[in-house]
């Protein structure tokens, strides 16, 4: 019998990358969405072959109903507390009470669980939700991946391409990893079908220091790169404390003192991984930072 896997937060970016990998394999994927959800986003789910439940995410027995011989039930979920937290309960009550076996929550983040509470407000609410899973029955497992590649040619001010700098706070050769979301994608479909894995699976598509990306830049672009060091990690977190206070935007989920602290979170070393499962799914074909740079263009 077809494996059953439903997703919650289809319609998102990593979710909707998640729902193209699990269609990639041969199970049947549902999602469920909210009543407010765009329609043309739920239309483009239908027409790939997904089964779409539009409920109201806060009524555990909707969301039960459309979770009956699920093997597992990935959150995709992005959010405040309110959403990783409180919608995210309702889904796993939801799914225990159909007995569905397996939970992916929404972390795809760097290893948190090494951090101090109120290091990271939003690492600091998944810790909080894994608190409340871990009592459950359903088996869950989280997925560590470290930031998204994808930022690097985004939102994250790592490599500064008209500078020709890479901004470096602390050590210069502490090492960072990143993850596709295509490749979290793969692993994570892999993880859903999977029998028996682990409460945390840890991945990296690559890992490089700042010094290393200096080279790197400079080997892609054939012009020279080098650091710019504004200061250590503790002169970071004066500038955490001060955004915060002069900007705090709580209802934001990336205000700028949030990126701030996920930089320092990377650059401090805390959250590097010490053992990495991406061996586990022999077929995911790993994407390097040179790689991702290259196919995006960016010089
Ligand atoms: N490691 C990293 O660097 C990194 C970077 C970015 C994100 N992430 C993590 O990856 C995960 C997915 O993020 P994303 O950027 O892909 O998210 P996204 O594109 O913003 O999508 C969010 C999804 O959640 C749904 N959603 C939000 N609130 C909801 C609620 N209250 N009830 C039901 N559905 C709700 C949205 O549905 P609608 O279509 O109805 O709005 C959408 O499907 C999150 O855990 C995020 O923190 C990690």
């Amino acid at each position: 019998m077809r494996k059953i896997i439903v997703v919650a937060g289809a319609t998102g970016n990593l979710g909707g990358k998640i729902v193209n990998a699990l269609l990639a394999k041969d199970v049947e994927v549902r999602a469920i969405v909210r009543l407010e959800t765009d329609i043309e986003k739920i239309q483009d789910l239908e027409q790939k072959g997904v089964k779409v439940f539009p409920v109201d995410t806060s009524n555990k027995a909707e969301i039960s109903k459309h979770c009956v011989e699920a093997h597992c039930l990935v959150s995709a979920l992005a959010g405040l507390e309110e959403t990783i937290i409180g919608t995210q309960k309702i889904f796993v009550d939801a799914a225990v009470e159909a007995n569905v076996q397996r939970f992916i929550p929404s972390d795809y983040s760097s290893d948190f669980t090494n951090l101090k509470v109120g290091q990271n407000r939003n690492l600091d609410v998944r810790r909080k939700f894994h608190e409340y899973i871990d009592k459950t029955f359903i088996k869950a497992t989280t997925i560590f991946n470290g930031p998204f590649m994808d930022l690097l040619t985004t939102d994250m001010p790592l490599i500064l391409f008209k500078q020709k700098r890479i901004l470096c706070w602390g050590n210069p050769n502490q090492i960072l990893e990143f993850t596709t979301t295509d490749n979290i994608a793969e692993f994570t479909a892999a993880a859903a079908i999977d029998e028996n894995t682990p409460r945390y699976l840890r991945i990296a598509g690559d890992k490089l220091s700042c010094n290393d990306f200096v080279k790197l830049l400079t080997e892609l672009t054939t012009q020279k790169y080098s650091l710019f060091r504004p200061g250590g990690i503790g002169l970071l977190n004066i500038l955490i404390k001060l955004t915060r206070f002069f900007s705090p935007s709580t209802n934001e989920l990336y205000p700028a003192w949030q990126g701030m602290q996920y930089m320092r979170d990377l650059m401090e070393g805390r959250i590097i991984f010490q053992k990495y499962d991406n061996d586990r799914y022999s077929f995911i074909k790993w994407t390097s930072v040179k790689e991702f740079l290259i196919t995006e263009k960016v010089f």
